[in-house]
């Protein structure tokens, strides 16, 4: 079952207009969006789609306040639909739209779907560092930074569900193939499914059951640069800083949290660690040491310089 990672997410909200100009701020493009809501897509197609909490299109509410709605795999070939199709309706309702989309809801009542995936292959470079005693990966006169780097969402990298059992959700999502390779001991584990080698494409945190939700989601983006300048360009339009920028443990990623109006954080991030079957998951008790190697505070731009010179007399 090569599950890829996440190609959509499906919100149901209370301000469709706030949400969608959030995202559009955030870096996705706009693509079908009206006052109704629509879609919204990072460069490789992956992306959010937002409607009103009241549009019947949408699957169900939670009986909790998160504002998702559906969570839409991309898998990697027809095999791994029909391997899911098998595996996942033994013990459940599992259906296809005539959108292709297998349907069906893990063990927590979250709603999934799961197509061949959407995503663009993409051709981009990654950020490129030259330092003493590498070759250098950035050429003469080719710059590291400008003021108009594009610094644009890449793809949709991974989703955090507040969950009220993560032992339980964590036994459906290994049914379908994710691999446990990193956990906070006694909240939750870090999940790769089998189509990717990204450290997490779904992060489970163990909560009371009134918080059951999406606690926050996030796209790649080129590099540490990146993840600094969107930030820094979002909140230069406004919008408020919640956690970063800074580098987690597990994962290696870089991050930066926003609040936003979708009812989660939304996040920033880039160079996650990648790994595969010879890994070993490791253990850590969650607290801050743990949760990140270091974490700055946005201060608004500055430079050194004095009074200036004296008055003449
Ligand atoms: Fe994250």
């Amino acid at each position: 079952m090569k599950i890829i990672g996440p190609d959509y997410l499906v919100f149901g909200v209370d301000d469709v207009d706030a949400c969608t100009q959030y995202m559009t701020d955030y870096g996705l493009k706009p693509i079908d969006v009206t006052d109704k809501g629509g879609r919204l897509e990072a460069l490789d197609g992956t992306g959010v789609v937002i409607r009103h909490r009241d549009d019947p299109s949408l699957p169900r509410a939670m009986e909790t306040g998160t504002m998702l709605r559906e969570t839409v795999y991309g898998v990697a070939d027809e095999a791994s639909l029909q391997a899911l199709e098998q595996e996942l309706s033994k013990d459940r309702t599992v259906t296809r739209g005539s959108d292709g989309v297998l349907r069906c809801q893990d063990d927590m009542g979250f709603a999934l779907g799961f197509q061949i995936t959407t995503r663009r292959a993409l051709d981009l470079p990654s950020e490129r560092v030259n330092a003493p005693g590498d070759q250098p990966q950035r050429p003469a006169n080719e710059l590291g930074c400008t003021n108009d780097l594009p610094a644009l969402p890449r793809s949709l990298s991974h989703v955090v569900y507040f969950v009220p059992d993560f032992a339980k959700a964590e036994a459906f999502y290994k049914r379908i193939g994710f691999v446990c390779t990193d956990r906070f001991v006694g909240v939750g584990p870090f999940l790769r499914p089998g189509g990717t080698l990204d450290h997490h494409t779904l992060f489970l945190i163990q909560t009371p059951p009134f918080m059951k939700g999406i606690e926050h989601f996030t796209f790649h983006m080129g590099g540490p640069t990146e993840v600094m300048t969107a930030g820094y360009r979002f909140v230069a339009k406004g919008y408020e800083s919640f956690w970063g920028p800074g580098r987690h443990q597990l994962g290696s990623n870089w991050f930066w949290y926003f609040n936003s109006p979708l009812g989660c954080h939304v996040e920033y991030d880039a160079d996650m660690d990648l790994h595969d079957d010879n890994w070993t998951a490791r253990e850590a008790p969650l607290g801050a040491d743990a949760s990140q190697y270091f974490l700055f505070e946005h201060r608004p731009k500055w430079a050194p310089g004095g009074p200036g010179p004296a008055q003449q007399h």
